[in-house]
Protein backbone atom coordinates (compact mmCIF):
# COMPACT_ATOMS: atom_id res chain seq x y z
CA UNK A 1 0.00 0.00 0.00
CA UNK A 2 1.41 3.22 -1.27
CA UNK A 3 0.46 5.88 1.20
CA UNK A 4 0.07 8.94 -1.41
CA UNK A 5 -0.55 12.83 -1.49
CA UNK A 6 -3.36 14.15 -3.72
CA UNK A 7 -1.30 17.75 -4.20
CA UNK A 8 -3.85 19.69 -6.67
CA UNK A 9 -7.54 19.40 -4.89
CA UNK A 10 -9.26 20.48 -7.87
CA UNK A 11 -12.43 19.64 -10.39
CA UNK A 12 -9.73 16.41 -11.16
CA UNK A 13 -8.17 16.31 -7.90
CA UNK A 14 -11.17 15.74 -5.98
CA UNK A 15 -12.39 12.59 -8.91
CA UNK A 16 -9.20 10.85 -7.94
CA UNK A 17 -9.62 11.04 -4.20
CA UNK A 18 -13.25 9.70 -5.16
CA UNK A 19 -12.11 7.28 -7.33
CA UNK A 20 -9.24 5.74 -4.63
CA UNK A 21 -11.69 5.42 -2.19
CA UNK A 22 -11.54 1.28 -2.56
CA UNK A 23 -8.16 0.97 -3.44
CA UNK A 24 -6.10 -1.25 -1.91
CA UNK A 25 -3.01 -0.28 -3.56
CA UNK A 26 -3.12 3.59 -2.47
CA UNK A 27 -4.26 5.53 0.95
CA UNK A 28 -4.71 9.10 0.18
CA UNK A 29 -4.51 10.48 3.61
CA UNK A 30 -2.53 14.10 2.76
CA UNK A 31 -3.77 16.90 -0.16
CA UNK A 32 -1.82 19.91 -0.62
CA UNK A 33 -3.76 22.94 -2.78
CA UNK A 34 -2.74 26.49 -2.76
CA UNK A 35 -6.32 27.67 -2.08
CA UNK A 36 -7.07 25.80 0.99
CA UNK A 37 -10.41 27.77 1.42
CA UNK A 38 -12.32 25.95 -2.20
CA UNK A 39 -10.69 22.21 -0.77
CA UNK A 40 -10.94 22.37 2.80
CA UNK A 41 -14.63 21.21 2.80
CA UNK A 42 -13.91 18.16 0.60
CA UNK A 43 -10.89 17.40 2.51
CA UNK A 44 -12.70 16.97 5.63
CA UNK A 45 -15.07 14.78 4.32
CA UNK A 46 -12.73 12.27 3.06
CA UNK A 47 -10.64 12.67 6.04
CA UNK A 48 -7.60 14.11 4.31
CA UNK A 49 -4.70 15.75 6.13
CA UNK A 50 -4.36 19.37 4.22
CA UNK A 51 -1.59 21.40 3.78
CA UNK A 52 -0.46 24.21 1.49
CA UNK A 53 3.07 23.37 1.29
CA UNK A 54 4.70 21.10 -1.19
CA UNK A 55 7.93 21.42 0.11
CA UNK A 56 6.60 20.13 3.74
CA UNK A 57 4.75 17.28 2.38
CA UNK A 58 7.75 15.96 0.68
CA UNK A 59 9.99 16.32 3.82
CA UNK A 60 7.55 14.23 5.61
CA UNK A 61 8.56 10.67 5.28
CA UNK A 62 5.53 8.59 6.03
CA UNK A 63 4.72 10.08 2.13
CA UNK A 64 5.51 7.38 -0.33
CA UNK A 65 3.75 9.13 -3.49
CA UNK A 66 2.79 11.61 -4.73
CA UNK A 67 -0.24 11.76 -7.05
CA UNK A 68 -0.17 15.97 -9.16
CA UNK A 69 -3.49 17.04 -10.14
CA UNK A 70 -2.34 20.52 -10.87
CA UNK A 71 -2.57 23.03 -13.91
CA UNK A 72 -0.02 21.52 -16.54
CA UNK A 73 2.66 24.52 -16.35
CA UNK A 74 2.86 23.37 -12.69
CA UNK A 75 3.81 19.54 -13.22
CA UNK A 76 7.46 20.32 -14.07
CA UNK A 77 8.49 22.02 -11.24
CA UNK A 78 6.61 19.25 -9.21
CA UNK A 79 7.84 16.06 -10.66
CA UNK A 80 11.50 17.78 -10.14
CA UNK A 81 10.95 18.21 -6.58
CA UNK A 82 9.25 14.75 -5.90
CA UNK A 83 12.12 13.15 -7.87
CA UNK A 84 14.65 14.80 -5.80
CA UNK A 85 12.77 13.87 -2.74
CA UNK A 86 13.06 10.45 -3.76
CA UNK A 87 9.03 10.29 -4.05
CA UNK A 88 7.12 7.90 -6.55
CA UNK A 89 4.93 10.20 -8.98
CA UNK A 90 1.93 9.75 -10.54
CA UNK A 91 1.40 12.96 -12.92
CA UNK A 92 -1.76 14.27 -14.65
CA UNK A 93 -2.08 14.25 -18.22
CA UNK A 94 -0.11 16.91 -20.02
CA UNK A 95 2.78 14.87 -18.76
CA UNK A 96 4.39 18.28 -19.93
CA UNK A 97 3.27 21.18 -22.51
CA UNK A 98 7.61 20.53 -24.22
CA UNK A 99 9.52 17.95 -25.23
CA UNK A 100 12.73 19.88 -23.29
CA UNK A 101 10.44 19.81 -20.52
CA UNK A 102 9.57 16.37 -20.55
CA UNK A 103 13.52 15.57 -20.71
CA UNK A 104 13.91 17.66 -17.76
CA UNK A 105 10.95 15.49 -15.73
CA UNK A 106 12.49 12.03 -16.97
CA UNK A 107 16.02 12.58 -16.20
CA UNK A 108 15.32 13.63 -12.47
CA UNK A 109 13.06 10.64 -12.68
CA UNK A 110 15.63 8.32 -13.48
CA UNK A 111 18.62 10.03 -11.78
CA UNK A 112 16.56 9.69 -8.68
CA UNK A 113 16.02 6.14 -9.70
CA UNK A 114 12.08 6.05 -10.68
CA UNK A 115 11.55 2.89 -13.15
CA UNK A 116 7.83 3.41 -13.54
CA UNK A 117 6.14 7.07 -13.74
CA UNK A 118 2.38 7.00 -13.53
CA UNK A 119 0.40 8.92 -15.90
CA UNK A 120 -3.57 9.86 -16.40
CA UNK A 121 -4.35 8.53 -19.78
CA UNK A 122 -6.89 6.23 -17.55
CA UNK A 123 -8.62 5.90 -21.34
CA UNK A 124 -6.37 3.08 -21.93
CA UNK A 125 -8.43 1.17 -18.94
CA UNK A 126 -12.28 1.68 -20.62
CA UNK A 127 -13.14 -1.82 -21.32
CA UNK A 128 -14.18 -1.07 -24.80
CA UNK A 129 -11.04 0.24 -26.12
CA UNK A 130 -8.87 -2.77 -24.19
CA UNK A 131 -11.03 -4.80 -26.23
CA UNK A 132 -10.18 -3.25 -29.61
CA UNK A 133 -6.72 -3.38 -28.68
CA UNK A 134 -7.12 -7.17 -27.51
CA UNK A 135 -8.64 -7.57 -30.90
CA UNK A 136 -5.73 -5.58 -32.35
CA UNK A 137 -2.82 -7.79 -30.76
CA UNK A 138 -4.89 -10.86 -31.40
CA UNK A 139 -4.60 -9.95 -35.34
CA UNK A 140 -8.38 -9.65 -35.72
CA UNK A 141 -7.98 -6.64 -37.73
CA UNK A 142 -5.08 -8.13 -40.38
CA UNK A 143 -2.99 -5.85 -41.93
CA UNK A 144 -3.81 -2.65 -39.66
CA UNK A 145 -4.57 0.27 -41.98
CA UNK A 146 -6.18 3.67 -40.49
CA UNK A 147 -7.50 4.35 -37.11
CA UNK A 148 -9.53 7.58 -36.23
CA UNK A 149 -11.32 9.21 -33.55
CA UNK A 150 -14.47 12.13 -32.28
CA UNK A 151 -13.48 12.96 -29.26
CA UNK A 152 -15.64 16.17 -27.84
CA UNK A 153 -17.20 17.83 -24.84
CA UNK A 154 -18.22 20.99 -23.87
CA UNK A 155 -17.46 20.72 -20.02
CA UNK A 156 -15.66 23.67 -20.37
CA UNK A 157 -18.51 25.74 -21.41
CA UNK A 158 -21.05 24.38 -19.55
CA UNK A 159 -22.48 26.89 -17.04
CA UNK A 160 -22.90 24.15 -14.67
CA UNK A 161 -19.29 23.64 -14.88
CA UNK A 162 -17.11 26.35 -13.18
CA UNK A 163 -13.82 25.12 -15.61
CA UNK A 164 -10.54 27.08 -14.05
CA UNK A 165 -8.88 30.31 -16.08
CA UNK A 166 -5.96 28.39 -17.19
CA UNK A 167 -7.89 25.71 -19.00
CA UNK A 168 -9.36 28.90 -21.35
CA UNK A 169 -5.61 30.44 -21.69
CA UNK A 170 -3.67 29.27 -25.08
CA UNK A 171 -0.89 29.39 -23.48
CA UNK A 172 -1.31 26.38 -20.78
CA UNK A 173 -4.02 24.34 -22.42
CA UNK A 174 -3.03 25.32 -25.95
CA UNK A 175 -5.83 24.84 -28.78
CA UNK A 176 -9.57 24.21 -27.08
CA UNK A 177 -9.64 20.80 -25.74
CA UNK A 178 -6.24 19.48 -27.39
CA UNK A 179 -4.71 19.13 -23.82
CA UNK A 180 -8.24 17.91 -21.87
CA UNK A 181 -9.23 14.99 -24.78
CA UNK A 182 -6.52 14.80 -27.44
CA UNK A 183 -3.67 13.89 -25.76
CA UNK A 184 -5.52 11.02 -24.65
CA UNK A 185 -6.29 10.13 -28.00
CA UNK A 186 -3.05 10.53 -29.14
CA UNK A 187 -2.14 8.32 -26.46
CA UNK A 188 -4.19 6.18 -27.49
CA UNK A 189 -3.67 5.79 -31.00
CA UNK A 190 0.55 5.52 -30.36
CA UNK A 191 -0.41 2.30 -28.04
CA UNK A 192 -2.22 0.62 -31.21
CA UNK A 193 -0.12 2.37 -34.18
CA UNK A 194 2.83 2.91 -32.83
CA UNK A 195 5.02 6.19 -33.02
CA UNK A 196 4.06 8.98 -35.49
CA UNK A 197 6.26 10.13 -37.72
CA UNK A 198 4.44 13.02 -38.90
CA UNK A 199 1.33 14.80 -38.47
CA UNK A 200 -0.78 18.20 -39.95
CA UNK A 201 -3.07 20.06 -37.88
CA UNK A 202 -5.31 22.70 -38.33
CA UNK A 203 -7.48 24.65 -35.67
CA UNK A 204 -10.65 27.05 -36.18
CA UNK A 205 -12.94 29.01 -33.92
CA UNK A 206 -16.50 28.27 -34.83
CA UNK A 207 -18.83 29.01 -31.91
CA UNK A 208 -18.38 32.17 -29.51
CA UNK A 209 -18.81 29.91 -26.63
CA UNK A 210 -15.33 29.29 -26.07
CA UNK A 211 -12.99 31.98 -25.68
CA UNK A 212 -10.26 30.72 -28.59
CA UNK A 213 -10.57 27.77 -31.20
CA UNK A 214 -12.90 25.26 -30.17
CA UNK A 215 -11.91 22.66 -32.97
CA UNK A 216 -8.60 20.94 -33.87
CA UNK A 217 -8.23 18.26 -36.49
CA UNK A 218 -5.14 16.15 -37.42
CA UNK A 219 -4.14 13.77 -39.71
CA UNK A 220 -1.24 11.29 -38.76
CA UNK A 221 1.38 9.48 -40.56
CA UNK A 222 2.44 6.74 -38.28
CA UNK A 223 6.02 5.46 -38.73
CA UNK A 224 4.29 1.83 -39.56
CA UNK A 225 2.68 3.60 -42.60
CA UNK A 226 -0.64 3.50 -40.66
CA UNK A 227 -2.78 6.95 -41.46
CA UNK A 228 -4.74 8.72 -38.52
CA UNK A 229 -7.46 11.10 -37.65
CA UNK A 230 -8.48 13.78 -35.14
CA UNK A 231 -11.06 15.79 -34.19
CA UNK A 232 -11.49 17.62 -30.80
CA UNK A 233 -14.47 19.92 -30.55
CA UNK A 234 -14.79 21.74 -27.32
CA UNK A 235 -18.05 23.26 -27.97
CA UNK A 236 -20.29 20.30 -28.43
CA UNK A 237 -21.70 17.82 -26.17
CA UNK A 238 -19.91 14.87 -25.51
CA UNK A 239 -19.21 12.75 -27.84
CA UNK A 240 -16.53 9.75 -28.39
CA UNK A 241 -15.83 7.37 -31.30
CA UNK A 242 -12.54 5.77 -32.01
CA UNK A 243 -12.46 3.03 -34.91
CA UNK A 244 -10.03 1.31 -36.34
CA UNK A 245 -9.66 -0.36 -39.51
CA UNK A 246 -8.04 -3.74 -41.12
CA UNK A 247 -8.18 -5.35 -44.11
CA UNK A 248 -9.66 -8.41 -42.29
CA UNK A 249 -12.27 -6.21 -40.24
CA UNK A 250 -13.13 -2.80 -38.39
CA UNK A 251 -13.53 -1.52 -34.85
CA UNK A 252 -16.08 1.32 -34.02
CA UNK A 253 -15.86 2.03 -29.97
CA UNK A 254 -18.25 4.48 -28.83
CA UNK A 255 -17.72 5.81 -25.00
CA UNK A 256 -20.66 7.25 -23.56
CA UNK A 257 -19.65 7.59 -20.02
CA UNK A 258 -17.52 10.34 -19.09
CA UNK A 259 -17.03 11.60 -15.67
CA UNK A 260 -20.45 12.42 -14.25
CA UNK A 261 -22.41 10.91 -17.23
CA UNK A 262 -22.32 7.33 -16.47
CA UNK A 263 -23.85 4.96 -19.62
CA UNK A 264 -22.41 1.94 -21.13
CA UNK A 265 -19.84 1.60 -23.69
CA UNK A 266 -20.54 -0.30 -26.89
CA UNK A 267 -17.75 -1.92 -29.45
CA UNK A 268 -19.24 -2.82 -33.06
CA UNK A 269 -17.03 -4.76 -35.35
CA UNK A 270 -17.43 -6.38 -38.57
CA UNK A 271 -15.25 -9.19 -40.24
CA UNK A 272 -15.08 -10.22 -43.31
CA UNK A 273 -18.15 -12.01 -43.49
CA UNK A 274 -19.80 -8.74 -42.95
CA UNK A 275 -21.29 -10.25 -39.63
CA UNK A 276 -21.93 -7.55 -37.52
CA UNK A 277 -21.69 -7.25 -33.89
CA UNK A 278 -22.22 -5.09 -31.00
CA UNK A 279 -20.55 -5.74 -27.48
CA UNK A 280 -21.75 -3.80 -24.53
CA UNK A 281 -19.29 -2.61 -21.47
CA UNK A 282 -20.48 -1.54 -18.08
CA UNK A 283 -18.86 1.44 -17.08
CA UNK A 284 -15.75 0.46 -14.38
CA UNK A 285 -13.65 3.18 -12.39
CA UNK A 286 -10.83 2.98 -14.74
CA UNK A 287 -9.36 6.04 -12.71
CA UNK A 288 -8.47 3.81 -10.09
CA UNK A 289 -7.52 0.53 -12.67
CA UNK A 290 -4.92 2.75 -13.75
CA UNK A 291 -3.95 4.25 -10.43
CA UNK A 292 -3.81 0.89 -9.02
CA UNK A 293 -1.57 -1.07 -11.47
CA UNK A 294 0.83 2.44 -11.48
CA UNK A 295 1.03 1.59 -7.55
CA UNK A 296 1.86 -2.02 -7.63
CA UNK A 297 4.14 -1.13 -10.30
CA UNK A 298 6.01 1.16 -8.85
CA UNK A 299 5.87 -1.27 -5.62
CA UNK A 300 7.78 -4.05 -7.97
CA UNK A 301 4.71 -6.27 -8.80
CA UNK A 302 3.72 -6.05 -11.95
CA UNK A 303 4.07 -4.35 -15.02
CA UNK A 304 2.60 -1.19 -16.22
CA UNK A 305 0.77 -0.38 -19.08
CA UNK A 306 3.31 2.97 -20.13
CA UNK A 307 6.14 2.84 -21.31
CA UNK A 308 8.74 5.80 -20.10
CA UNK A 309 8.87 6.46 -24.14
CA UNK A 310 5.63 6.54 -24.85
CA UNK A 311 5.30 9.13 -21.97
CA UNK A 312 8.03 10.98 -24.16
CA UNK A 313 6.05 10.02 -27.21
CA UNK A 314 2.82 11.69 -26.29
CA UNK A 315 4.43 14.73 -25.44
CA UNK A 316 6.46 15.08 -28.91
CA UNK A 317 2.88 14.78 -30.38
CA UNK A 318 1.62 17.54 -28.51
CA UNK A 319 4.23 19.85 -29.36
CA UNK A 320 3.64 19.00 -32.91
CA UNK A 321 0.46 19.53 -33.21
CA UNK A 322 0.39 23.12 -31.55
CA UNK A 323 3.56 23.57 -34.20
CA UNK A 324 1.36 22.50 -36.97
CA UNK A 325 -1.95 24.24 -35.98
CA UNK A 326 0.58 27.74 -35.65
CA UNK A 327 2.32 27.09 -39.20
CA UNK A 328 -0.46 26.01 -41.36
CA UNK A 329 2.52 23.11 -42.02
CA UNK A 330 2.81 19.18 -42.14
CA UNK A 331 5.49 18.54 -39.32
CA UNK A 332 7.52 15.73 -38.65
CA UNK A 333 7.68 14.23 -34.82
CA UNK A 334 10.58 11.90 -34.70
N1 LIG B 1 -6.98 12.15 -16.53
C1 LIG B 1 -8.04 12.89 -16.81
O1 LIG B 1 -8.97 12.41 -17.45
C2 LIG B 1 -8.09 14.30 -16.35
C3 LIG B 1 -9.32 14.95 -16.25
C4 LIG B 1 -9.34 16.28 -15.80
C5 LIG B 1 -8.15 16.92 -15.48
N2 LIG B 1 -6.97 16.26 -15.62
C6 LIG B 1 -5.69 16.94 -15.34
O2 LIG B 1 -5.61 17.30 -13.96
C7 LIG B 1 -4.91 18.54 -13.82
C8 LIG B 1 -5.79 19.51 -13.03
O3 LIG B 1 -6.98 19.76 -13.75
P1 LIG B 1 -8.31 20.30 -13.00
O4 LIG B 1 -9.38 20.34 -13.99
O5 LIG B 1 -8.52 19.53 -11.75
O6 LIG B 1 -7.86 21.78 -12.64
P2 LIG B 1 -8.45 22.71 -11.50
O7 LIG B 1 -8.07 24.09 -11.83
O8 LIG B 1 -9.90 22.40 -11.25
O9 LIG B 1 -7.68 22.24 -10.19
C9 LIG B 1 -6.31 22.48 -10.00
C10 LIG B 1 -6.06 22.61 -8.51
O10 LIG B 1 -4.66 22.76 -8.30
C11 LIG B 1 -4.46 23.79 -7.35
N3 LIG B 1 -3.11 24.33 -7.58
C12 LIG B 1 -2.70 25.23 -8.53
N4 LIG B 1 -1.38 25.43 -8.41
C13 LIG B 1 -0.95 24.65 -7.39
C14 LIG B 1 0.32 24.43 -6.79
N5 LIG B 1 1.42 25.05 -7.24
N6 LIG B 1 0.40 23.57 -5.74
C15 LIG B 1 -0.71 22.95 -5.26
N7 LIG B 1 -1.94 23.13 -5.79
C16 LIG B 1 -2.05 23.96 -6.84
C17 LIG B 1 -5.57 24.79 -7.61
O11 LIG B 1 -5.81 25.62 -6.49
C18 LIG B 1 -6.74 23.85 -7.89
O12 LIG B 1 -7.43 23.48 -6.72
C19 LIG B 1 -4.58 19.01 -15.23
O13 LIG B 1 -3.27 18.66 -15.59
C20 LIG B 1 -5.58 18.25 -16.10
O14 LIG B 1 -5.14 18.01 -17.43
C21 LIG B 1 -6.92 14.97 -16.02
Amino acid sequence: MLNAAVVGLGWWGKQIVTSLADSTEISVRNGVDVDLDSVRGFADLHGIELGDSYDELLADDAIDAVILVTPHAVHEEQVLAAAAAGKQIFCEKPFALSIESALRMLEACDKAGLGIVGIGHERRFEPALEAMKTHLDAGDFGTLIHIECNWSHNNFTKASTSASTWRKDSKQAPLGTLTALGVHITDYFQSMAGPVASLRATTTQRSDLFPGNDVVVVQFGFESGVTGFMCNIATTPFHSTIKVFGDNGWGEARENSNVDISEPATLTTRWLDEELTIQTYQPQNVVRANLDQWAAAAQGRGDYRFTRDQLLHNVEILQAIVASAESGDEVSVR
